[in-house]
């Protein structure tokens, strides 16, 4: 018999979960002014916040960790970390940053000035902001269908091909110093890009003289993803398709917190060593020498590891299994998921679960707070709190295109039977959901407002 796509792991070491009351939800959420960020994490029972560094390393990767050499300048680690990044990616350049938005800062900090424009399918929070801050404009050009949580279509993370044309010849090449990809597509429920429109992405960017860069985050989910929905990827295996998607690209930033399984690190590959040499000098300054960019040297040593087993075939076919199975349970409980689910996060459209609430309220937070104070789970908005900002041009305020509540799944961290508690908190909750409130900001600041708003109920 085939092993079915159940965990391709066993438990070595358990981390102990503290049971609350909902007594104590509330008083924990009441504290935090109505923001999940804010509530201790002591006091969550199932985290899905987020993805990104709560996975659980390997024995491999801690074997890895207990090696690292903390050298300064030129440490083996480094060396480790160099060919393992340039195995899976096929970039040639590397620089370690600490995180993702590490990366994402040095690069834009070398390319972008005020005034530019950046399109992307989606920019994911942090990297609208590294834009942002710079004065740039960023545009998100995701195909309408990635807003339409019932299509059942296999590529909904793409690119709008003739919006992107469309955007460069109406601004001007020389305006857009740099064009991304996200994959898979984070603020777009976490859809993947097909591998079709990674390339005719690439011939677009290129034909008008500008860089390409993927935001590759979640580069193995994607290549996952190619795999069972494209048929001519079928029997091609995964090492092979993350290459070929690399191979439209100028380079990428990464943040290993992701598909690398690491709970720090990130870096920037690059093809052109010019480029490497520019940002590297911003590096030293911000990030750290060369060799470590942020990161321990034993950091470097289990991002080394975690590349490998992030595109390992058995955890990648357990990983969207395990991903589905969440979303079939929060289905069977009543809530609106967005279809198909992605692979690092089931999606539940909040602006249909709750009609009563308008995007001015932050039905995703609504929804995520009843949740939490139902049995200790902890979700995000990925909605109007996250992304709500003015028109650069017009000053009107532009909401989210969908008010979604998103469920991340830590790597390797929770069984099957803490997704089915997970949809029996949501089961429950829906018993009372006509009786949820909207909310509204007491507290917030300019850029990034999600993480440290305080709100209050309406
Ligand atoms: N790009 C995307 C698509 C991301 O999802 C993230 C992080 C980043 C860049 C920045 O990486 O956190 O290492 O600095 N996303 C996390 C999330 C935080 O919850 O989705 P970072």
């Amino acid at each position: 018999m085939p092993i079915p796509f159940i965990e391709p792991f066993r438990i070595k070491v358990v981390e102990k979960l503290k049971v609350t009351t909902h007594e104590e939800r509330a008083v924990a959420l009441a504290s935090a002014h109505n923001n999940l960020f804010a509530v201790p994490a002591e006091d969550v029972f199932v985290d899905l916040l987020t993805d990104s560094g709560t996975g659980a390393m390997s024995d491999a990767q801690w074997a890895g960790i207990m090696r690292g050499d903390e050298s300064y300048a030129g440490a083996r680690s480094y060396a480790h970390f160099e060919s393992a990044v340039q195995e899976v990616t096929g970039f040639p350049y590397v620089l370690p940053t600490h995180q993702g938005r590490g990366a994402e800062g040095m690069l834009f900090q070398t390319l972008v000035k005020a005034g530019q424009i950046v399109p992307n399918n989606r920019h994911f929070d942090t990297t609208q902001a590294n834009l942002l801050v710079l004065g740039a404009n960023p545009v998100d050009l995701t195909v309408p269908e990635g807003d339409d949580p019932q299509a059942d279509l296999p590529f909904k993370g793409n690119m709008d091909l003739e919006r992107l044309e469309d955007l460069i010849r109406r601004v001007g090449a020389e305006r857009i110093p740099i064009g991304m990809i996200t994959i898979t597509n984070n603020s777009a429920a976490g859809q993947p890009v097909s591998m079709d429109n990674l390339r005719q992405t690439s011939e677009i960017y290129h034909r008008y003289g500008i860089p390409f860069f993927i935001d590759a985050c979640r580069f193995a989910e994607n290549a996952w993803f190619i795999k069972l929905r494209d048929p001519r990827y079928r029997d091609v295996p995964v090492t092979k398709i993350v290459k070929e998607i690399f191979s439209y690209a100028d380079g990428c930033t990464m943040s290993a917190k992701k598909d690398a399984i690491v709970n720090i690190g990130g870096f920037i590959a690059f093809r052109d060593p010019a480029l490497k040499q520019r940002i590297a000098e911003r590096l030293i300054v911000h990030e750290g020498f060369i060799t470590y960019g942020g990161l321990a040297g034993r950091d470097l040593e289990a991002l080394a590891v975690g590349l490998f087993e992030g595109v390992d075939e058995d955890y990648l076919a357990y990983r969207e299994s395990h991903t589905r199975y969440l979303g079939q349970v929060l289905s069977e409980a009543g809530l609106p998921v967005y279809q198909p689910t992605g692979g690092h996060a089931v999606y539940v459209n909040a602006g249909l679960a709750l009609p009563q609430i308008p995007a001015a309220q932050f039905p995703g937070v609504a929804l995520a707070n009843a949740l939490y104070l139902e049995g200790g789970v902890r979700t995000v908005e990925i909605g109007s709190l996250m992304f709500s900002r003015p028109d650069p041009e017009s000053g009107e305020m532009i909401y989210a295109p969908m008010e979604l509540v998103r469920f991340a799944i830590p790597r390797r961290v929770y069984t099957r039977s803490h997704l089915e508690y997970v949809g029996e908190c949501a089961a429950e909750m829906m018993k009372h959901i006509d009786a949820i409130k909207g909310l509204r900001v007491t507290r917030a600041p300019q850029v990034l407002r999600h993480f440290t708003a305080e709100l209050e109920q309406i």
